[in-house]
């Protein structure tokens, strides 16, 4: 399936590792003009040697703060200059996590400036290149927590869920600029910095992190909701079906939120 990405101009936030650098990878291979945004400079120029391989020469790596308003108006007017236009914005930043009486007023506005504001600031910092283009979507990564409430990311939790109501709300406004608009809620996936963080803990199970299958026992055991496949997802799984939304290809879903879950009871 041709999804008409070839020369579109996209941008990925948090595009240097995991999810985001699987989506941009998957846009690099499609044929599109990538522009990846992130804090850290070694990530970054790590993550532009792969989208150049993938079939993107010309991507770039912009160093962005995301809990920054500044920062990431500075890292969309050098998008701005560099291409004037903009097909995709794909937003895949997320916050920290904690439980309620552990989390501070300023913990908690934090959690909302990144697992939130940040989308807010990056959308409407692109709206004009978006406007500008002859086709342009907006999809942002949520999470399967917002349907599951776990108490250990109760901020996390919120944030995300004032992201899904954002994103649902903006396809209705951006609908007659015939801007598609869509939200993916991840379930558990494997990425690098997951099996970093949990290594230890599952290790004390006997689990390894890095396996799909074992990360997802260890779900079952602490949180009591398993997925119907039985395994945790890969960033790859989460690329294919961003990528789509992100598309020109995509002609028809808007306001949509997408489950990629591996199989769950939410709607
Ligand atoms: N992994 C899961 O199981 C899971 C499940 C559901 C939802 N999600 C959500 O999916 C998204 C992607 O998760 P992931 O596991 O793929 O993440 P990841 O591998 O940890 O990558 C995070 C990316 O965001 C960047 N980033 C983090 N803080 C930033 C900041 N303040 N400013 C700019 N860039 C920043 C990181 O680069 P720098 O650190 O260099 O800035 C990196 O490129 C997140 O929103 C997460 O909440 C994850």
């Amino acid at each position: 399936m041709d999804l008409g990405l070839a020369g579109a101009a996209a941008v990925v936030t948090g595009g240097s590792k995991g999810m985001g650098l699987a989506i941009a990878e998957t846009l690099a291979a499609e044929g599109a003009r990538v522009a990846v945004m992130a804090r850290s400079r070694s990530a970054l120029d790590a993550a532009v040697e792969v989208l150049c391989a993938a079939g993107a020469p010309d991507a770039v790596g912009l160093s962005v703060d995301m809990s920054d308003a500044e920062s990431i108006a500075a890292g969309f007017d050098s998008v701005a200059q560099r291409w004037g236009e903009l097909n995709s914005l794909i937003h895949t930043i997320g916050p920290g996590d904690g439980y309620f009486e552990e989390m501070s007023d300023d913990q908690w506005e934090e959690t909302f400036a990144l697992g939130t504001m940040s989308a807010v600031r990056s959308i409407r910092a692109a709206l004009p290149m978006l406007r500008a283009a002859r086709w342009a979507r907006i999809v942002t990564l949520s999470a399967h927590s917002i349907q599951r409430q776990n108490p250990r990311i109760v901020a996390y939790t919120a944030s995300k869920a004032a992201l899904s109501s954002v994103t649902k709300n903006l396809s209705k406004s951006l609908a007659k600029d015939g801007i598609l608009v869509n939200c993916v809620c991840p379930g558990t996936i494997v990425t690098a910095s997951f099996t970093e963080n949990l290594k230890g803990i599952l290790a004390a199970d006997g689990l390894n992190a890095s396996d799909p299958k074992d990360v997802m026992t260890w779900i079952d055991k602490n949180f009591h909701q398993p997925c119907d496949l039985g395994r945790a997802g890969l960033p790859e799984e989460i690329a294919s079906v961003t990528t789509y939304l992100a598309s020109k290809r995509n002609g028809y879903v808007t306001g949509a939120t997408v489950n990629v879950d591996g199989g769950s009871d939410f709607v």
